[in-house]
C-alpha cells in the first residue's frame, strides 16, 4: 500500500502543492484524534456564538477551525484562507502561492449523535497583482481549483482527494499516522437506483424537482418504472461519500422555506470541491441552470444549488427543468 505523498509524486504534482496538502492532512488527523475521543475530548458542546451565516457553533467547529487556520497561515504556502467559520479571508504569507478554502466540520448536527462529519477544502493559485488581504483573490471559478478533498471522519478517517488525476480514497493509518492509498480512481456508477434529499422540505421545492422526486418516490407505479431507495445522512461529506462509493444522486435543491435564503450549500468550501471530486470520478455536479464549477462567485460565502452524482441520473433530473 501506497502512502500519500509517493502517490502524489507519481502523478507528477507540485511539490509545494504535495508539501500543502500534507498540512492540511496534518491538521485533519489532530481533528480526527479530538473526533474520536468523544466526551473525552472536553470539545463537544455548543458555544454561545453564531458564525456570520446565523448558525450556532459547536465547539469542536471552533476547534478545527483553529486548527486548520493556525497550521495553514503558519505553513508559509498559503496566501490566504478563507473558512466556513470566518467572516472574511484572513491573509498569510504575502508571498505564497496557493489559497485554501475550507469547511472545517461538516454536518456539525451530527457531532451529538456520534455521526459522520468531516473536513472539505479547496485549493486555487493566488491570483498575481492582489494583496493577502483581498478576500476578492477566492472569487474565482471551480474550474481553477488545483486540488479538492474531504476527511470523513467515521468508523474510519477516510480522505478523498483529487488533483485533477482522478479521485482517489486513502485511509488514516491510525497506527503510524499516515494516510495510505487504498483505492486509485473511484469511479461514480453511470446508473444509479438512489436518491438523497430531505424530503422535508419538498414542498417549497420549485415545480421541475418535485416533480423529479414524485416519479422516484412513485417506483414501479410511475413514470420511472422501477423503484428507488432513499439516503440522507444531513452531512453533506457523508452523503458525497457515498455517491462516490456506490452512485447516487444527492440534491439540495432551490427552495422558497426562507425567501431570503433560497439555497442551503455553500459554493467555495461545500460545493465546488464536492464537484471536482464527482467530477473526476465520471459523475455530474451542476444547479438546475449549469455546471457548478463555471460558477463566478461573488461573495465567499455564497450559497448554491446542487444537484450531484450518477451521470444519467443527473442528467434526468435536468430534464425536468427543460
Ligand atoms: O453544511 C450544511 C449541511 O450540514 C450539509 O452538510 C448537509 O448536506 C445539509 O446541511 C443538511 O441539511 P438539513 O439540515 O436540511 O438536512
Ligand atoms: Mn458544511
Amino acid at each position: 500500500m501506497q502512502r500519500i505523498a509517493p502517490a502524489l509524486r507519481q502523478d507528477n504534482v507540485p511539490l509545494d502543492l504535495i508539501s500543502l496538502i500534507k498540512t492540511v492532512l496534518a491538521a485533519c488527523k489532530e481533528i480526527s484524534f479530538r473526533v474520536g475521543q468523544g466526551h473525552l475530548s472536553g470539545v463537544m458542546g455548543s458555544t454561545l456564538d453564531e458564525n456570520i451565516q446565523g448558525e450556532v457553533q459547536k465547539e469542536l467547529d471552533v476547534v478545527s477551525n483553529q486548527l486548520l487556520k493556525d497550521i495553514l497561515l503558519e505553513s508559509g504556502f498559503v496566501k490566504a484562507i478563507s473558512s466556513e467559520e470566518e467572516d472574511t479571508s484572513v491573509a498569510g504569507n504575502e508571498n505564497g502561492k496557493y489559497i485554501v478554502s475550507f469547511d472545517p466540520l461538516d454536518g456539525s448536527s451530527n457531532i451529538e449523535i456520534n455521526s459522520l462529519i468531516g473536513t472539505i477544502f479547496s485549493i486555487m493559485e493566488a491570483p498575481e497583482g492582489m494583496s493577502a488581504d483581498n478576500p476578492d483573490m477566492f472569487k474565482q471559478p471551480g474550474v481553477n481549483q488545483v486540488c479538492a478533498g474531504y476527511v470523513l471522519y467515521g468508523p474510519a478517517t477516510i480522505l478523498a482527494l483529487t488533483t485533477g488525476k482522478g479521485t482517489h480514497f486513502y485511509t488514516l493509518d491510525k497506527t503510524h499516522g499516515s494516510f495510505m492509498l487504498t483505492e486509485r480512481n473511484v469511479m461514480v456508477s453511470e446508473e444509479t437506483s438512489e436518491f438523497a434529499a430531505n424530503m422535508s422540505n419538498q414542498r417549497f421545492w420549485h415545480k421541475p424537482m418535485q416533480n423529479y422526486i414524485n416519479d422516484l418516490v412513485a417506483g414501479t407505479d410511475g413514470a420511472r418504472e422501477r423503484n428507488f431507495n432513499m439516503r440522507w445522512i444531513a452531512a453533506m461529506v457523508g452523503d458525497v461519500h457515498r455517491v462516490l462509493v456506490r452512485g447516487g444522486l444527492f440534491t439540495y435543491p432551490a427552495d422558497t422555506k426562507d425567501p431570503k435564503k433560497p439555497y442551503k450549500l455553500r459554493l467555495m468550501y461545500e460545493a465546488n470541491p464536492m464537484s471536482f471530486l464527482i467530477e473526476q470520478a465520471g459523475g455530474l455536479s451542476v444547479t438546475s441552470e449549469g455546471r457548478i464549477m463555471e460558477m463566478q462567485p461573488t461573495d465567499i460565502h455564497q450559497r448554491v444549488e446542487v444537484i450531484l452524482g450518477s451521470k444519467n441520473e443527473v442528467e434526468k433530473c435536468l430534464s425536468y427543468y427543460k
